[in-house]
């Protein structure tokens, strides 16, 4: 079953010294628009793009300098093991997010799941997902907790999440954000960001080519094909940390599931075993996987929930 997770737990108060994060921000500069899956092969120069920023801290093979301060973050590691009722979590990425100007929300979903053998590295991102809304694979998922800390107060700039499930209302952490973090289950609860000021101009659009970097004085300046397109000073972007942990109950649990990990072959023959039962005509095999007939059975055989009461996404207006 996908866990509908328990509300995330509000950390408030996370760092004594926020400088250290606003250091760690201007070093990781530049900051890139998000988004490239929304519409692969587009125009370098046509403005597709809201101004929604990101950057890696950690993965698999990167850590910025001074990362480990959201990384090995005891209070985040303490919150996670109470969240979960788990002894070990294993941190593993920080990214960050800074945007401004996107008078619609981002979409609602659950975030990207994580199967023992079964990653993006090796496997098509949609089949991930099939493979977590099918419940076929839950023994073989790894849990992930995940923490969200916001830098500033901005216009605007909730999060919507949906700890009651998706048939059921959202919350919304709005306001006060400064220096507060949620913890909880991303993968398993869907999560919105909301509408980011300032609105007076509208959804900004950019190009993917465009950056945002620090230009001294706590000054950030949006830079477009050589074109400033927006100035503002840091106060005024909705800037966001995010921090994922792999999660087991102890030490055993670690061990057998990190002793069986899952082979594409078997990921087949599982779904084919679960499509024969509900008598449906039709078999995944190696050579049919990346056919769109495929892609779109799949996904609609094994359907993502849709949440209740979500903001329209700035990238389906974009779309329009
Ligand atoms: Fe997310």
């Amino acid at each position: 079953m996908l866990r509908y997770a328990d509300p995330p737990t509000l950390l408030t108060n996370v760092f004594d010294d926020v400088e250290q994060v606003k250091e760690l921000l201007e070093s990781e500069a530049p900051y890139t628009p998000l988004g490239g899956w929304y519409n692969p092969g587009a125009d370098p120069h046509s403005r597709t793009r809201p101004m929604w920023f990101q950057n890696d801290w950690v993965h698999d093979v990167y850590a910025a300098k001074g990362s480990e301060l959201f990384l090995n973050n005891p209070t985040y590691i303490k919150s996670a093991q109470e969240f979960y009722d788990a002894e070990i979590i294993e941190p593993h990425s920080v990214y960050v997010n800074m945007m401004a100007a996107i008078v619609d929300g981002g979409p609602a979903h659950t975030d990207n799941p994580r199967f023992h053998g079964r990653e993006r590295g090796n496997t098509p991102m949609w089949l991930l997902r099939a493979m977590l809304w099918s419940d076929l694979f839950d023994e073989y998922e790894i849990v992930q907790a995940t923490a969200i800390w916001w830098l500033n107060d901005v216009e605007g700039g909730g999060i919507y999440f949906w700890p009651n499930g998706p048939d059921n209302p959202p919350q919304h952490h709005v306001g006060d954000m400064a220096n507060t973090a949620l913890v909880g289950d991303n993968h398993g609860m869907f999560h919105q960001v909301g509408p980011v000021g300032p609105f007076d101009k509208g959804t900004i659009l950019v190009t993917p080519s465009a950056q945002l970097n620090p230009v001294g004085n706590g000054e950030w300046v949006v830079t477009d094909h050589d074109e400033e397109i927006y100035k503002a000073s840091l106060d005024q972007y909705r800037v966001s940390v995010l921090w994922k942990a792999n999660v087991f109950k102890n030490h055993e649990e670690r061990e057998q599931k990190s002793a069986n990990p899952l082979t594409m072959s078997e990921v087949i023959n599982i779904f084919n075993a679960d499509l024969e039962e509900r008598n449906i005509g039709f078999h995944l095999a190696s050579n049919n996987i990346e056919d769109a007939e495929t892609i779109s059975t799949i996904s609609a055989i094994y359907a993502e929930a849709k949440p209740i009461n979500a903001l329209k996404s700035v990238f389906e207006t974009i779309r329009q």
